[in-house]
């Protein structure tokens, strides 16, 4: 049986499981995923069978009008079941939001299309000051 709840610290250890699983490097640390999974206005809903975190959704949000999808994932043994659409709704019922928006990763266009949308161009941009460093844009 699938339990949808709040991440709590005892899910910790293995949402990171889950998170190197589907090749999350910035996650794969249980101190910085924990500050990131929780930092203000973020909601974090899990799906586990007894311990085991086998979904996440996270998102952020200002709590009136926006909503930005940060994370999505579930299990590759445990696709196509609705887990991580029943997540996406519980996390955006307890934002207070208006709307969620996202930049898509390759492959994942079809699930998003799943829920009533509409299309726009996404960006993922790096900000930085010019210090000659290159800067990965592909890091997960
Ligand atoms: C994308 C992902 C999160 C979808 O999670 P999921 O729990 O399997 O999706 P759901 O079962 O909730 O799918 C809901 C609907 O989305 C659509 N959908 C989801 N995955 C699909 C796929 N691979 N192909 C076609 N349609 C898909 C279907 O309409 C599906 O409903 P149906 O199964 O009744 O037809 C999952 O494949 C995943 O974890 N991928 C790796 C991580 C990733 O890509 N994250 C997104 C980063 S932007």
């Amino acid at each position: 049986m699938i339990v949808y709840e709040e991440l709590r610290e005892v899910h910790l250890l293995s949402v990171v499981e889950l998170c190197k699983r589907l090749s999350w490097p910035s996650y794969s640390d249980p101190m910085r995923a924990s500050r990131a999974l929780s930092a203000p206005g973020s909601i974090t809903r899990i799906a586990r069978s007894g311990a085991t975190v086998v979904g996440l959704a996270h998102l952020l949000t200002d709590g009136v009008i926006q909503a930005h999808l940060s994370l999505i994932g579930v299990h590759p043994e445990l696709r196509r079941q609705g887990i991580v659409q029943q997540l996406v709704r519980l996390a955006f019922a307890a934002s207070g939001a208006q709307w969620l928006d996202l930049v898509a990763e390759e492959g994942s266009e079809r699930f998003y299309r799943s829920f009533a949308h509409s299309e726009r161009v996404g960006f993922r941009v790096y900000p930085r000051e010019w210090s000659g460093e290159p800067v990965s844009t592909d890091a997960f």
